[in-house]
Parts: structure tokens; C-alpha cells; sequence
């Protein structure tokens, strides 16, 4: 398919945008407060490659030269996020103005380049005192994390539309809190379970004070989604493979969508580990105006002994999953840099899954993040070709505005713009349809990037 036959099918208005967080591009590291993820990439070891975040893409002191090249892209959208301890440098009290002036002068450049503003007010770096004190395994992280967010609308809310509360909440519950692969780095189900429940409870009290603000933007959150397989129709497959669904769809979706906890053993460990109060069921369903979907791969679930460790099939230094459960692999489709499986066909299943379960409770839907990472090799003039990526971000567009009955989808943001800072992986993983030099910090549009921009120009207005 040719860039502008991908365009023709695009239905008319939807959009196209480009995606990034904070920590792992701004850098900066001196002008904002210290995060958990700072301490947390310092011990060794922890990520793949030794590095760390604290200059990344340079993107706080390159901004305007990145915008740029999002107008040369064409894009209608960009998504980026609010990094919490720039704003607010403990993760509590007074805002820190030269945190508020990145932010604005990044909208102002985005408006002025017509490019609509996607805020997404927590992408994992969380304030390092925050962390200190519990963090989200703490139930007063979700008032702090407020408190930051009435702020960020107070700032911004005349320019944002949309803001995205939290970003992949069951990934920072999981590898975070549980899993210790990602900061804080606690391996304790309870604290994952207790986090699970307070980062459902910042979400909604982020809404209600964005609408108290009130902001002018629509409001949602981006939540990660696997379509979830069973090895083998034996009932602990079964089993293991409906225990998984939950954790990685249902903890933060029923109870957003539905106003009701996410069913079976995972739901009530939910429930007995954080000990809600009496009408946090009510906050947390407060309505949103649009669901963030993020899709990067199906999962296929075999029953394990449990508490076996095996590693999963994503390659991080530390991944293994303590859970009586295997990921079995997908020998049928191609792989990515990560070795997740490319398997564009299952995303009908997967918005055809969420049509089944959320039915008229679903608000329209965005793809707030699709993308993959490959290792690209620069040819002797740093050019990239990544066709790769091409053949991915295609069949992926295409396949997401094929239609699936009961289910509207806004929007498609790549992830990402830049290569940059991927969490455990370190700069291992390239996403970006841009290279970043790590020696330079030259910026190079990969022959995506150029695909990309030829989709976006070829689209009727
Ligand atoms: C989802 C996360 O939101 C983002 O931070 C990450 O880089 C991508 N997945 C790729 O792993």
C-alpha cells in the first residue's frame, strides 16, 4: 500500500499524531526536582545498557527545533506529558515557575505551528519525595498527584484539548510495583495491588479537578491492552490466561468504564490489599470524555508452577515475571526489536473485545501509542531506513480504522517522534521516526518519518 492509499482510507477527520513523555526526552535534569526514576537508573545494573535519563533527547532545550520538525511531519496532534517533578520539584506545594514556562512555551509553539496539544499529567516520574514517602503504594500519592493536576489546569487549561490523567497505569503496577523492573522497584504483590487501587483513585480526583478548573480540553486516560490468548483449551491455561486478561485489561478499565472492580482473584486482591473508602468506586468512575488505547502486542498465557521466574518476551535485563504464568511465544508472526510479536490482525479482536465488554459505556477511542522499536542501522550518511517500521505503522493505521461494530476510533499517535530513553532498556530501543545522535544530539528524520509525512499530506481536508 503507498502512503497515499493508506490516506484514502483514513475516514475523514481522523487523526494523525506523534507521541513522547517527559523523562524519557526532556532531560534537563538540573532545572527540574529529582524523580524516583533518577535513583532508580542509578543503581547498576538496573538498566540494559548502563545509562540514564538525565540528559535524554535534550528536548527541554530543543523544543522549538522539535516542534519544527512536527510541522515539517504534518502532523494534526501531539501528545507529550507534564513531567510532575518539573512542575511541582518535592511533589508538593508551590509550582516551580520556570517547570510552568517549559509547558507553555511548548504550547504556545505548538498552537502557533497548528498542531492540536495532547497533555498527558503522569508518565511515570513520579517526584523522588513522593516515592520516598510510599508512592503510589501510598493512598496519599492520589491527593498529592491532584493537588499537581489542579495545578497543570490551572496553567494550561485554556490550551490543552485533550489531557490523558495517567499513562499505562497497569504497566507502572506491574513492572513497577511488583515486578521491581521499572521504578519504584518493589517486587510485592500487595504493593502493586495497593498501587493499582490509588493510581485508579489519582485518575478519577484528576478529573474532578480538571473539570472544577475547569479546562476547556476533553479528558481520558491512556490505558495499555493485550488481547489475551490461552496456550491450550486445558482449564489451567484457561485459567492462568483469564487471571492474566484481568491484570492487564481489567484492573484499570472496569473500573473506570464500568464503575465496578475487575472481577475473579485479581479483582478481590485488589480489594483486600488497598482497603478502599467508602465512595472511591464513585470517583473513580467519573465519566471521561475519550479511552486512550494502547496496543503493542497479544499475549498467549500457559499455567506455570507459580512463583517460577521465566523470563518474558521482551528482552528488559530484569524481566521476569513472577507469576504462575508463561507468555508463550508467537512463533506465526515476525518479531520486533523488543521481540514483541507484530500482529496487526488481532487489533479487530482486540476492539472487538472492548465493544463486548465496555459496550455503550465506551467512549469514543484514541490510540494514544502504537509504534516498535527495531535496531536501526544509520547508512554511512546517517540516513535510516527503517521499512520495518513502515510495514508496521501501515498495517497497524489500517487495520485500527477498519470498522468494528460498537467501537469509534478518533485517532492514531506513533509512538514516537524520537528515539529516546526506553525505561529498562535504556536507549536500546529505538521507536522514534527520528534518530537522535546520544554524542550530538543531531536530530535525523528516519525514511518513516518521510512515509509518515507523505500519509499526512496525502489525506483530504
Ligand atoms: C508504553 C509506554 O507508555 C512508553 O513510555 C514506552 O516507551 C512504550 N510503551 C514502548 O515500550
Amino acid at each position: 500500500m503507498t502512503p497515499e492509499e493508506l490516506a484514502a482510507k483514513l475516514p475523514p477527520g481522523f487523526v494523525l499524531g506523534v507521541s513522547t513523555s517527559a523523562y524519557q526526552i526532556e532531560g534537563a535534569s538540573d532545572l527540574r526536582g529529582p524523580a524516583g526514576w533518577d535513583r532508580f537508573a542509578a543503581d547498576p545494573g538496573v538498566i540494559l545498557d548502563g545509562t540514564d535519563a538525565l540528559v535524554a533527547a535534550d528536548h527541554y532545550h530543543r523544543m522549538p527545533q522539535d516542534v519544527g520538525l512536527m510541522k515539517e511531519l504534518g502532523v494534526d496532534a501531539y501528545r507529550f506529558s507534564i513531567s510532575w517533578p518539573r512542575v511541582q520539584p518535592g511533589g508538593q506545594g508551590p509550582a516551580n515557575p520556570t517547570g510552568l514556562d517549559f509547558y507553555d512555551r511548548l504550547l504556545d509553539e505548538l498552537l502557533a505551528a497548528g498542531i492540536r496539544p495532547m497533555a498527558t499529567l503522569y508518565h511515570w516520574d513520579t517526584p523522588l519525595e513522593i516515592d520516598e514517602l510510599g508512592g503510589w503504594a501510598k493512598r496519599d500519592t492520589a491527593y498529592r498527584f491532584a493537588d499537581y493536576v489542579r495545578i497543570c489546569g490551572e496553567a494550561f487549561g485554556d490550551r490543552v484539548a485533550d489531557w490523558v490523567t495517567i499513562n499505562e497505569p497497569a504497566t507502572l503496577a506491574l513492572e513497577g510495583y511488583t515486578l521491581d523492573v521499572h521504578s519504584p522497584g518493589t517486587a510485592l504483590w500487595v504493593a502493586g495491588a495497593r498501587a493499582a487501587h490509588h493510581l485508579l483513585l489519582g485518575h478519577g480526583l484528576a478529573v474532578r479537578a480538571l473539570r472544577e478548573v475547569p479546562v476547556t480540553g476533553r479528558i481520558g486516560i491512556s490505558n495499555a491492552h493485550t488481547p489475551v490468548f490461552a496456550a491450550t483449551s486445558h482449564w489451567r491455561d484457561r485459567f492462568a490466561a483469564r487471571n492474566f486478561d484481568i491484570l492487564s485489561n481489567r484492573v484499570f478499565g472496569d473500573p473506570v468504564l464500568l464503575g465496578k472492580r475487575a472481577p475473579g482473584l485479581v479483582g478481590l486482591g485488589v480489594r483486600l490489599a488497598a482497603l478502599p473508602h467508602w465512595g472511591d468506586r464513585k470517583i473513580i468512575a467519573e465519566p471521561i470524555d475519550f479511552y486512550g488505547v494502547q496496543y503493542y502486542f497479544p499475549s498467549r498465557v500457559a499455567a506455570g508452577p507459580p512463583h517460577v521466574k521465566v523470563g518474558t518476551h521482551d528482552g528488559h535485563s530484569k524481566a521476569m515475571l513472577d507469576l504462575p504464568l508463561r507468555l508463550e511465544p508467537w512463533p506465526e508472526y515476525e518479531v520486533t526489536g523488543f521481540g514483541w510479536p507484530d500482529s496487526p490482525d488481532l487489533l479487530p479482536v482486540l476492539l472487538g473485545q472492548l465493544a463486548d465488554r465496555y459496550g455503550g459505556r465506551l467512549p469514543p477511542l484514541i490510540f494514544t501509542e502504537g509504534g516498535a522499536s527495531y535496531p536501526d542501522r544509520p547508512q554511512p550518511d546517517g540516513s535510516v531506513d527503517d521499512d520495518q517500521r513502515i510495514d508496521y505503522l501501515e498495517s497497524h493505521i489500517s487495520a485500527v480504522v477498519d470498522q468494528v461494530p460498537g467501537v469509534e476510533v478518533e485517532g492514531y499517535f506513533v509512538w514516537s517522534l524520537l528515539d529516546n530513553f526506553e525505561w529498562a532498556a535504556g536507549y536500546t530501543q529505538k521507536f522514534g521516526l527520528i534518530a537522535v545522535d546520544p554524542e550530538t544530539q543531531e536530530r535525523r528524520p528516519k525514511s518513516s518519518f518521510d512515509w509518515y509525512r507523505r500519509v499526512l499530506a496525502a489525506r483530504e481536508r
